[in-house]
């Protein structure tokens, strides 16, 4: 009964400041009251290679992250702190080893239809300060760029969220083995998928 649509998978990560902040509750609560699935969880301390490995999977990710963050600095009329994006890109994985490390962090895999961008609207956009209100990170944090530049550390955004498919299948595959991955009929399915409704009444 299930489609492929419905078994779209993407990764959560709460990051070690959301476990700190004992948000961790509350984050699982906003991605759960959506009606996604959750399909696996676990709690653990990431070792600095699987940081590195998970920014990784996507090869245009350095670029990526570094033209996102020097655009949001021109935006505001100013410079930013690299004018080479894969320059600021290898800065930002390395803060990225550190800050992830640090504490142990709550990996969890969320399944259904557009799992992946359902998931990163109710995250918000990377940087704390211009996240929407409504979001996690805006209403639970408060970091900017400067700041995270500023110290010379990682921006403190609460949460991880895959940003493509193709991204939540790799970082799916490096966060948990394949039996940790749990196949099993939710019973709101039936009232978010199903095409009949039939059965409902008495
Ligand atoms: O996490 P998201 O997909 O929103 O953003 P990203 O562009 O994939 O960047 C990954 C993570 O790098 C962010 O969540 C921030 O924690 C961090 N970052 C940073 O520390 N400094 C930046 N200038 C940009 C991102
Ligand atoms: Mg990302």
């Amino acid at each position: 009964m299930t489609q492929q649509k419905e078994k779209e998978r993407t990764l959560v990560v709460i990051k070690p400041d959301g476990v700190q902040r004992s948000l961790a509750g509350e984050i699982i609560k906003r991605y759960e009251r959506t009606g996604l699935k959750l399909v696996a969880m676990k709690f653990m301390l990431p070792t600095p290679e699987m940081v590195r490995q998970h920014y990784l999977v996507d090869p245009e990710w350095l670029r990526k992250v570094g033209e996102k963050s020097i655009a949001a600095y021109q935006k505001r009329g100013q410079q930013a702190p690299y004018d080479d994006p894969v320059e600021y890109g290898e800065f930002i994985v390395s803060k990225l080893v550190k800050y992830l490390s640090s504490s142990p962090v709550v990996a969890m895999v969320w399944q259904g239809n557009q799992a992946v961008g359902i998931v990163r609207k109710i995250t918000g956009g990377t940087e704390p300060l211009t996240s929407d209100v409504g979001t996690i990170r805006g209403d639970f944090t408060i970091d900017s760029y400067e700041l995270g530049d500023a110290g010379d550390r990682a921006i403190r955004n609460l949460i991880h969220a895959s940003g493509t498919i193709e991204d939540a299948e790799k970082e799916i595959a490096l966060w948990f083995k394949p039996e940790e991955l749990i196949g099993y009929r939710l019973i709101q399915e039936q009232i978010l998928y199903d095409v009949n409704l039939d059965g409902l009444k008495e």
